[in-house]
């Protein structure tokens, strides 16, 4: 053939003929529906329609997920941080009771008043010890964070009702450990209670390989009380003595980089983000590239409300000053200006949009040329 003319390109594009030739006009050429195009003109017209630019863009996203992963492997300056823990168990196996516990209890820094803000991460004090707990997200929200690379938890509890013993999402939640690779601690809960029975319970879990030292393994079970804090100290320890084998550490001297817990709309505020620094240190002001979206930390709290500075590895932070609300699960990038990071910050957004139109259009340049 002669090579593809407004009518073709119509069809591919779902336009119309007259608007592909209008559209041409304003791009300077003038031809009829049926004049064939050169190679050039088709380009030009595919960007125009979002189509073409999909590897440059590509370069881009992979850049911020590059750029994390670089940073997340960084090996300089290397210092202690605290452990990430997420509480996790069957249906009213304790975990809200146990969280609520360490929340009133263990706030970091000794002070009076408790946590006065819903925020989905927190740091309690144990000792010369901090933890940073993750509010135990529903168990298809850890799938989708997992799924979406980020695996912030270095250590997770598995809460056991010492009367109901192993169910569906103890199992579930066993499954969703080893496959984010990390050890498990198991709390046997409710062991106030008359018909509580934590042998039964350590003889289940055997079956999925979670075995105690003085049965020969390498697990640790503490038998706890959530409701009446008993044992909570001792659970804090092994959360300790397992880090402390762990020799989890980051690099403090060097831009943030980390991943979002959870993100919402605020009425007043706008964009309201938890994130964790996994990597170097955030301060107010850093300009920011957070998932498909960007800005500049405009504010920084913890989860008492009080303004921060600084936040240093394992540290989760309230920010606000996002362009848009990101999502769980989403990788952060501090930028070393604005600039960069409103281009990081663009080019994403864009290639959000352009996904959106090759859903819509089923064309790449690809096969636009293919079917020249
Ligand atoms: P979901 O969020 O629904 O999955 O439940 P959960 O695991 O958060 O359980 P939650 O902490 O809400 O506890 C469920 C019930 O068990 C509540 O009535 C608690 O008071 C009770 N409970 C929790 N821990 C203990 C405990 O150590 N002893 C006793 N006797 N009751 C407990
Ligand atoms: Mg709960």
């Amino acid at each position: 053939s002669d090579g593809m003319n407004a009518q073709d390109l119509g069809k591919i594009l779902h336009r119309e003929p007259a608007e592909i030739v209008k559209k041409l006009f304003m791009l300077g050429v003038m031809v009829n529906q049926n004049q064939s195009l050169d190679k050039d003109t088709i380009e030009i017209l595919a960007a125009d329609y979002g189509i073409g630019a999909e590897e440059k863009i590509e370069e881009n996203i992979s850049d911020i997920d590059t750029l994390y992963d670089q940073e997340m492997e960084n090996t300089e300056h290397l210092e202690n941080r605290p452990p990430v823990v997420t509480i996790m168990g069957h249906v009213d196996h304790g975990k809200t009771t146990l969280l609520d516990h360490l929340r009133h209890s263990h706030i970091t820094a000794g002070e009076a008043g408790g946590i006065t803000q819903a925020i989905g991460a927190y740091q309690v004090r144990h000792s010369d010890n901090v933890i940073t707990f993750l509010d135990t997200p529903g168990h298809a929200a850890f799938t989708e964070m997992r799924a979406r690379g980020a695996n912030v938890t270095d250590i997770t509890i598995l809460v056991v009702a010492a009367d109901d013993g192993v169910m569906p999402q103890t199992i579930e939640a066993i499954n969703h450990a080893k496959a984010a690779g990390t050890p498990i601690i198991v709390a046997v809960n409710k062991v106030d209670k008359p018909d509580a029975n934590p042998a039964h319970v350590t003889e289940q879990l055997a079956e999925y390989g979670l075995i105690p030292e003085d049965w020969g393994g390498d697990t640790i079970f503490v038998n706890i009380s959530a409701k009446f804090g008993e044992n909570i100290d001792e659970l804090l320890d092994m959360i300790v003595l397992q880090s402390e084998m762990m020799e989890l550490k980051a690099n403090p001297d060097q831009a943030a980089v980390g991943s979002v817990i959870e993100a919402r709309l605020d009425q007043g505020k706008g964009s309201v983000a938890t994130l964790l620094v996994q990597q170097g240190t955030m301060h107010v002001g850093d300009p920011i590239v957070v998932g498909h979206t960007f800005g500049r930390v405009r504010t920084m709290t913890n989860e008492r409300g009080r303004d921060l500075k600084k936040a240093t590895p394992s540290t989760p932070v309230e920010i606000t000053g996002l362009n848009e609300v990101p999502e769980a699960g989403d990788h952060f990038v501090v930028f070393p200006d604005e600039k960069s990071a409103r281009a990081a910050g663009e080019a994403r957004a864009k290639e959000a949009q352009m996904e959106e139109r090759r859903k819509t259009n089923h064309v790449t340049l690809d096969n636009l040329f293919d079917s020249l």
